[in-house]
């Protein structure tokens, strides 16, 4: 009988120490299928790219890509999907904390339950330790599960998985549809594409061998956008709902500045004084946060600053003339007419600077 086709897609950023103890682990458990693995790297600074197209040389079954001048876990898992030879594929960490021989189980259940994709849950056995994580991160994975069960509509044990296998076809047939989630492609996957039969097989979550992980405030910022955008319905993409959440922080920066300040100054400096900070502060946000892809650096950065600064200048305008419309012309309540303004000059900032900022 002629053996099950499997791709390993194993995306990694400076996992030069332990793509080999990977590959020796993955060789001595996955003997009943005709397998290759293939990493894509995204350029790491430390040689992870080097090391494994070396390897590759050595063995035909392991393939390397590298991507250039990006960054993203499900990024290049994707491409590295899209450029695989097996029926079945398996995304995951080549950190240790995926263990291969979960992928036998993995592709059995599929087999046997005729499934599209099966991932790999940390948690099925209700209290099981998740000695991989720090306690920040448990909770912060458990307020995490809680949202996707809100976007997905059903209940997973572990959406945030990073371990899966899925086949090529239900691949191909889903990936038009998928977005940037950055580290949690499973979720998207499972989101673009309500027709997959899925199931999930309990695993144990091992420690890291070397190295540490690249999950950072970023990655977490950018996949709370992303789950806010989905319950949307997608009306909002993730950047504006990031630009936004950064302009809600702006409000209370100006008025925390404005009311410490304003019995030592003039109202027109305090206003002014207060408006700068919270626009410098909003400026470095979005910067770091809402356009971290395409952040500004240096000599850019700062005329970025200037250009935000103006447009903020500009925004005000927009923002006074906004109300006064909507109060004098629609409906004579304060608040109401404040809140348009303050849309009418988000909206208009967001378009601005996606054009002429960050472009
Ligand atoms: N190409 C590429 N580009 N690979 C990356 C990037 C990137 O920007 N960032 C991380 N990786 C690789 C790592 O090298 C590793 O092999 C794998 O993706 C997972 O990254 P880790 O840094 O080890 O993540 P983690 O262990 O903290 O996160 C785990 O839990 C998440 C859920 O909470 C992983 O299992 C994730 O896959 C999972 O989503
Ligand atoms: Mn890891």
């Amino acid at each position: 009988m002629s053996q099950r086709s499997l791709s390993v897609i194993a995306p990694t950023y400076n996992e030069s120490e332990n793509i080999s103890p990977f590959i020796e682990r993955a060789k001595d458990v996955l003997g009943q299928f005709d397998w290759e693995i293939i990493f894509v790297d995204d350029n790491s600074p430390d040689g992870t790219a080097e090391k494994a197209f070396h390897l590759s040389r050595a063995d035909q079954r392991i393939r390397s890509i590298t991507r250039l001048n990006d960054r993203g876990l499900a990024k290049s898992s994707i491409q590295g999907m899209l450029s695989a030879r097996g029926e079945l594929l398996c995304v995951m960490d080549v950190d240790g904390q995926h263990d291969p021989v979960v992928i036998n189980e993995m592709a059995e259940r599929l087999e046997r339950e005729d499934l599209h994709i099966v991932s790999a849950a940390r948690r099925l056995e209700g209290n099981q330790d998740l000695k991989g994580l720090s306690p920040v991160r448990q909770k912060l994975s458990t307020f995490g599960n809680w949202l996707c069960g809100l976007v997905l509509g059903r209940k997973l044990t572990d959406p945030l998985t990073g371990f899966f296998v899925i086949r090529r076809d239900s691949f191909l047939q889903t990936a038009p549809r998928l977005g940037d989630p950055g580290f949690k492609l499973l979720l998207d996957i499972l989101h673009s594409n309500k027709t997959l039969r899925h199931a999930e097989v309990p695993f144990e979550f091992g420690a890291r061998r070397n190295g540490q992980s690249k999950l950072d405030v970023y990655v977490i910022w950018k996949f709370f956008t992303y789950l806010l955008s989905k319950l949307t319905g997608g009306v909002l993409p993730d950047s504006l709902i990031s630009f936004l959440l950064v302009g809600g922080t702006g409000i209370f920066v100006h008025l925390a500045v404005l009311y410490s300040i304003l019995w030592l100054v003039p109202f027109a400096v305090a206003q002014t004084a207060a408006t700068l900070i919270a626009a410098t502060g909003n400026f470095l946000l979005n910067n770091l946060l809402t356009f971290r892809d395409r952040r500004l650096k240096s000599w850019a950065k700062f005329w970025g600053y200037l250009k935000f600064i103006g447009i903020s200048a500009v925004g005000i305008v927009a923002n006074v003339s906004a109300a006064t419309l909507t109060y004098e012309r629609l409906v004579h309540v304060v608040f109401v007419a404040t809140l348009a303004g303050i849309a009418i000059d988000t909206v208009w900032k967001f378009v601005i600077a996606n054009k002429f900022i960050w472009k």
